[in-house]
């Protein structure tokens, strides 16, 4: 593993009107290349909310988040859109994925987005559908798909463009043990392989224990756990 910091939260505070304390209170931490890190804590202890700003999709009240050396609030938005389709992957407990696409479509949006598919994309797309084991799920919609595949499909999109970090949230969540489990697992050896970073968010205490690093959040403050 090299040293490079991929991202980085500095003396990071968030806080929501109505709420008597801030949901998140002066967090820092480091994610370096193909490391791998969970964020654990209760329901509503502001895990979701630490993934958003990390995103670029919230704003903090004060600290920084830099990626790739690059200060989240001080991008433009196009800017903010480049980063996260070059450099970030998504999963989340529902998988999002778009009902009039069917999988392989899904699976392919962010080059969509990007505006073309190359040789080198085609071969990654192949090894990673074999992988998850979806050849024959490809050219079905997304409510022709069971639980698990559904979200095999959504980590496949969220790898595809071999993204410096992923960013998951509860990506197993609304599976049964045995599927996540073996779900979780494929996507950390595709991540491996590709040395993606890896920003897990769980409740599920047996997920984090895969990850390198287990950080736990209490009351807006984050400590190893
Ligand atoms: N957009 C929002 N507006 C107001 N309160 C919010 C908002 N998002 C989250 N919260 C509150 O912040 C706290 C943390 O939420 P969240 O980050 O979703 O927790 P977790 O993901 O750990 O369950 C909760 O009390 C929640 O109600
Ligand atoms: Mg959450």
């Amino acid at each position: 593993m090299n040293n490079q910091i991929k991202l980085k939260v500095n003396q990071l505070t968030k806080s929501f009107p109505g709420l008597d304390q801030p949901v998140l209170n002066n967090i820092s931490l480091t994610i370096k290349a193909a490391e791998r890190i969970a964020i654990t804590g209760v329901s509503g202890s502001g895990k979701s909310t630490l993934l958003q700003l990390m995103a670029g999709l919230e704003k903090p009240d004060s600290g920084k988040i830099t990626i790739l050396e690059k200060d989240l609030t001080s991008l433009k938005p196009n800017e903010l859109c480049t980063l996260r389709n070059n450099n970030l992957g998504f999963v989340y407990q529902f998988h999002h994925l778009m009902p009039d696409f069917t999988a392989l479509e899904n699976m392919m949006m962010p080059f969509t987005i990007r505006g073309g598919l190359t040789k080198e994309h085609k071969a990654q797309l192949s090894l990673i559908v074999k992988k998850l084991a979806l050849e024959k799920r490809i050219n079905h919609y997304p409510h022709e798909l069971s639980g698990g595949e559904r979200q095999r499909v959504s980590i496949a999109r969220a790898i595809i463009t071999s993204p410096d970090i992923i960013l998951a949230d509860e990506p197993t969540g609304n599976l049964d043990n045995k599927n996540a489990n073996k779900v979780f697992d494929i996507f950390l050896e595709l991540a491996e392989e590709l040395g993606t970073s890896i920003i897990l968010v769980t409740h599920d205490i047996l997920l984090a224990k895969k990850m390198s690093k287990i950080y736990n959040l209490t009351q807006g403050k984050i400590r190893v756990g």
